[in-house]
């Protein structure tokens, strides 16, 4: 009996031992099986919303398949990304809940939280199990191992960066050497480090960049919690070359890691449909007394990219510039279409000098890799409209090239990196472009012309650096081409738009990137002219909106007097 008792004693005491020997990270569960009830609602949904991409099966092979980089997923072998379970198991329903209304930043997975009931949710995602034919989500052989997360160390809440101490960003930033993050994601974090990895599918694929986080496919539309990295960074992204680290990095340097990466991207306020920063609509040009530097590194030239009206960020900075965000989209109403440009993005910074009777815009961008192939250089492009002084009110040329009536400037730099491969190991300082810079004017989508007066654009600094492209123009403020070159005003609200060619991608012509009509503004010599602006653009939108107010009215009594058919 005694001998029972002890045995029985030490038995127990070994599994207390085991217990607390055991790291903590994960209890092993069945996954969830199909909630048979609710498959034919979620049928129903799928054939509504989710075929067009996902396929009639769940192939990922929908008419609008094709279009798509990162194409739709393929439901059929149960790989799924973004999880709380290890690496290679099937996912939680929660997961699938979270994604399917959050939606997949950074590819064309819509949030369906805005558009579906949580019910019709919960429903198709039942569906989209029984879509699964390699695994099975009753097998009992299947296994889920939910992750340790740990919690958040420093309490931050959005924007999550205020209240995070610097030794856990340095922290960070030693474990990504360690662990060699850079062999995929660039030693900046831009996504750069290797053009060749293709994922579980067979389709090429690039490692995230990390200073663009509302692009990250598991960020929840949550882009700067850095739980969303320590989830992926615990799990591994099933389906991609992303491994996890959850054996060679603790939960608390995981933390730290994300600090780190977390750090990376500026942050802007985020709108919560598109899932991006919000585009800035006002450019300003300031204003520099005496001549402005050529030098890409010179303080001018590098203001913060964070938006500090939105978001407060805890540095010494004193200067009152910062990088305007300017959203980008490919090119879908004409001629050969760009559903997947490159680039989504542009940061614009600009400067004028009345000493130099001249402007600089700063153009810079994100691009993982350039061409090699002298029939597809990159480029990037400034658009205005070439007769401003006859434009009337808010009117623009049509904002692909101009119309017959209004013309545009078009200014366009295309470059190849000197001595560039993608496959180079990083060079630390950069590759200097070879760079042609083209004018046009535009007078519509076909009737686009190389100007033949004397050059008037230079291009007076240049450079790739791990994944950027900075591009200087500048120009004179007035000239003597009135008939065809924009003649630039101080103080005026000038429409401007950027147009982008991804050459590695093959984008060329009409196969671009562009933004709408956005408005640039060189600001007067008074140094807190930002105190007033706001209000002339408030002013200047409030008399708009009576405009548009008072033109309906009268619309409409013209309709009931029977003036208007
Ligand atoms: C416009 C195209 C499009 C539509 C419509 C669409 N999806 Fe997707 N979906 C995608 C793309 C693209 C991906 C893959 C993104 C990736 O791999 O990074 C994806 C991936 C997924 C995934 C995989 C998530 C993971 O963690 O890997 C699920 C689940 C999913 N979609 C569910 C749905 C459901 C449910 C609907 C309908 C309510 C739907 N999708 C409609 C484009 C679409
Ligand atoms: C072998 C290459 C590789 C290595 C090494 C690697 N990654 Fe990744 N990582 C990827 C790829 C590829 C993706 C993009 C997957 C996709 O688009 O679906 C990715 C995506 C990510 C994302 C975005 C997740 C999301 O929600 O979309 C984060 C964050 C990330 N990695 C962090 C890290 C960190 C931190 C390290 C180092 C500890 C690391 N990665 C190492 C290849 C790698």
């Amino acid at each position: 009996m005694v001998r029972i008792n002890k045995v029985k004693g030490w038995g127990f005491l070994a599994i207390l031992l085991l217990v607390f020997l055991l790291p903590a990270t994960s209890f092993a569960a069945l996954p969830d099986p199909v909630l048979k009830d609710k498959v034919e609602a979620g049928k129903s949904v799928y054939f509504k919303r989710c075929v067009w991409c996902h396929g009639v099966e769940g192939g990922g092979d929908g008419p609008s398949a094709d279009r798509l980089f990162t194409r739709p997923r393929n439901f059929i072998q149960g790989t799924f990304k973004i999880r709380t379970t290890d690496s290679g198991e099937l996912p939680l329903d929660a997961n699938l809940i979270k994604t399917v209304t959050n939606g997949l930043p950074g590819s064309a997975m819509p949030a369906w939280g805005e558009f579906l009931k949580k019910e019709e949710i919960e429903a198709v995602i039942q569906f989209v199990k029984t879509l699964v034919q390699d695994r099975d989500f009753g097998d009992e052989d299947e296994e889920v191992n939910v992750q340790d997360f740990g919690t958040n160390p420093w309490g931050t809440q959005g924007p999550y960066h205020l209240g995070v101490p610097q030794e856990a960003i340095d922290k960070g930033k030693e474990i990504f050497i360690k662990n060699k993050c850079f062999e995929c994601h660039g030693g900046e974090g831009r996504g750069d480090g290797n053009p060749t990895m293709k994922d579980d599918w067979g389709f090429p694929i690039v490692a995230a960049d990390w200073q663009q986080c509302w692009n990250f496919r598991g960020s929840r539309r949550d882009p700067y919690n850095p739980f969303n990295i320590v989830r992926t960074i615990s799990t591994g992204l099933n389906g991609t070359p992303m491994p996890n680290f959850r054996e060679q990095i603790t939960i608390e340097d995981r933390w730290n890691i994300a600090a780190f990466v977390n750090s990376l991207c500026p942050r802007k306020r985020i709108d919560p449909l598109a899932n991006k920063p919000v585009s800035d609509f006002l450019i300003k040009s300031k204003y520099t007394e005496g001549p402005v530097s050529n030098n890409l590194d010179d303080p001018m030239w590098t203001a913060p990219y964070d938006d500090h009206k939105v978001i407060p960020r805890a540095d010494d900075y004193e200067g009152d510039q910062y990088r305007s965000y300017v959203a980008m989209a490919g090119q879908i109403t004409r001629g050969n279409r760009n559903f997947k440009p490159k680039v989504d993005n542009l940061w614009v910074t600009s400067r004028w000098s009345p000493e130099e009777n001249a402007v600089y815009y700063l153009l810079e961008y994100h691009l993982r890799f350039l061409s090699t192939n002298p029939e597809f250089p990159d480029a990037v492009g400034i658009q205005w409209p070439g007769k401003l002084q006859d434009l009337f009110g808010a009117e623009k040329p049509y904002f692909i090239y101009g119309d017959s009536k209004k013309p545009v400037d078009l200014w366009k730099a295309e470059f190849m990196a000197k001595d560039y491969n993608p496959a180079n190991a990083p060079k630390p300082e950069g590759y200097d472009l070879d760079l042609k810079v083209h004018e046009y004017i535009g007078n519509g989508f076909d009737a686009i012309k190389e100007k033949e007066t004397e050059p008037t654009v230079q291009v007076v600094a240049s450079k790739f650096h791990q994944g950027k492209v900075r591009v200087l123009f500048k120009r004179s403020l007035t000239n003597d081409n009135k008939e065809t070159d924009v003649q630039i005003p101080s103080e005026t609200f000038i429409p401007v738009s950027f147009m982008q060619w991804s050459g590695y991608d093959n984008e060329k012509d009409e196969h671009q990137a562009l933004s709408t009509w956005l408005y640039t503004i060189l600001e007067p010599p008074v140094p807190d002219s930002i105190y007033y602006m706001p209000p002339i653009a408030a002013a200047i939108f409030i008399c708009f909106q009576g405009w548009l107010v008072w033109m309906t009215k009268r619309t409409r009594k013209m309709w009931d007097e029977g003036k208007m058919k």
